[in-house]
């Protein structure tokens, strides 16, 4: 497969597009909404730690991973899977791992698009002057007052899902590249401000140690008061399931996302460059979005395990308080939605390429098809927050939202990594991997390759027999 020809799809018109595209996929609710609210459930410094790990050993290796077979395949995740396999005359079953990114992408978007709502909503909120004054505890009434009401939840949501599909019926090209070009660098400014914010007015030391300050004993231990009043504790494997499922959520891999942006990019584009630029812009999106967050947590007398509504609870605050607040907040969650919307427009994507693809769809109506399911998986979600929210609606203790995060994030997408790494590593050629990497056959590549075979599918196993209660 000569590598110059495109996809049918297009190409990227530079491979600075494809970077950006790719860091408008990483860079959304995971980093500001999610890796805020799952550090404060799991206890900080340790946690973000396990984290870091995971992207250096894991997402870096799988990122180019997902890149190099995209790129070769030039095809949607599950044509480029076939076409791959033909190539490599491996075995036909691999042509699943396709099919499972379909799915896993149709999943997330069903509930990323309701908490994409939530930002929405606070667009509006914010304009209105809402936070203006907010306490801690204005502010999360604000918050339960959106929650108990499913009725506008499910408008936000509907709205955020034709949001998307407008963009992706008209191809990816053209809406994203001029998205991701104002809009991302804006998002970092505006998180920036909200650090310094933080710096100034909140209790910047306590959030800062709360991050950064590893202590084992408080995530990876679990201690009960027994009966007969001695403390029992035993290693606790689940924070490091979840921050594993993090590092594949945050940084879209596992389910063909990057791959599908991966078989736009042009044949000369550095893979390994782009990878880096990826990774940093996204940790450091999330890592301003916690520095921003803890402070106030902390110097309002927050609790950082509140869960999904962590963001929404105490940036309003910080909103309310500074000068400028109601515009700055206004400008804040419009780009936190655009950053949601470039994530979800990589979600559908292999989906609708694929109909494109094989059943002749339109683009139009293929995205029609697509966001209509995933519009109609969200509407659990939606209830998960208030009508469905109790014991009797819930299925091994967690709500239809919680068992959808869980399911995605925490065993899909690592599984989808875990084949993605298999694959690449032990089933592609080295002439294969070689020529799209690029990396000669220097210590790069060398290290690539030994990540990709032994490290990160070592690691998943490790992880994913722990928390089955194996090892
Ligand atoms: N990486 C996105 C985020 O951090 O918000 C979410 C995401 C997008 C996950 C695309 C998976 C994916 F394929
Ligand atoms: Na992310």
């Amino acid at each position: 497969m000569p590598d110059t020809q495109g996809s049918i799809h297009g190409q990227w018109s530079s491979r600075f597009v494809f970077i950006l595209a790719a860091v408008g996929s990483a860079v959304g609710l995971g980093n500001i909404w999610k890796f805020p609210y799952i550090t404060g459930e799991n206890g900080g410094g340790a946690f973000v730690l396990v984290y870091l790990i995971c992207i250096a050993l894991i997402g870096v290796p799988i990122m180019m991973a997902e890149i190099l077979m995209g790129r070769r395949g030039r095809r949607s995740p599950i044509n480029t899977m076939r076409a791959l396999v033909a190539e490599e005359k491996a075995h036909p079953a691999w042509r699943w791992l396709g099919w499972l990114g379909v799915v896993t992408g149709l999943l997330i978007l069903s509930y990323y698009s309701v908490i994409a709502g939530w930002a929405l909503a606070y667009v509006f909120r914010a304009g209105a002057g809402l936070f203006t004054g907010a306490n801690a505890d204005a502010a999360s009434a604000l918050f339960k007052d959106l929650l108990g009401s499913p009725e506008s939840m499910l408008a936000w949501h509907t709205i955020f899902m034709a949001m998307t599909g407008a963009v992706v019926a008209r191809g990816v090209r053209g809406g994203l590249e001029k998205a991701v070009t104002v809009l991302m660098p804006a998002l970092f400014a505006l998180l920036v401000v909200l650090v310094l914010y933080a710096l100034y007015e909140g209790d910047f030391g306590r959030g800062f140690a709360f991050l950064f300050h590893p202590d084992i004993s408080k995530v990876f231990q679990h201690c009960e008061l027994l009966e007969s009043g001695v403390k029992s504790c035993r290693f606790n494997g689940e924070p490091l399931l979840i921050a594993l499922g993090h590092a594949f959520f945050t940084l879209s891999l596992g389910m063909g996302a990057i791959m599908v942006y991966g078989s736009y990019m042009p044949g000369n584009a550095s893979i390994a460059r782009a990878t880096l630029t990826i990774v940093v812009a996204d940790t450091t999106a999330a890592l301003l979005a916690g520095l921003a967050i803890f402070p106030i947590v902390f110097a309002n007398g927050l609790e950082p395990a509140s869960g999904p509504g962590l963001v929404f609870q105490t940036l309003p605050i910080a909103f309310g308080a500074m000068p400028g607040g109601r515009f700055f907040g206004m400008l804040f969650f419009v780009l936190l939605v655009f950053a949601a919307w470039t994530s979800a427009i990589s979600l559908i994507e292999p989906a609708v390429a694929w109909l494109v693809e094989n059943r002749g769809m339109r683009r139009v109506s293929a995205t029609f098809g697509v966001g209509v399911l995933a519009w109609f998986l969200g509407i659990g979600s939606v209830l998960s927050f208030n009508l469905w929210s109790g014991e009797s609606f819930q299925l091994l203790g967690k709500t239809w939202f919680d068992l959808l995060d869980y399911l995605t994030a925490n065993i899909l997408l690592p599984l989808g990594g875990l084949f993605i790494a298999l694959f690449a590593g032990w089933v592609m050629s080295r002439s294969a991997s070689r020529g799209e990497l690029r990396l000669g056959d220097g210590l790069g590549y060398r290290t690539w390759r030994f990540l990709v075979r032994y490290v990160s599918p070592a690691l998943v196993v490790i992880v994913f027999f722990n928390a089955i209660g194996l090892i």
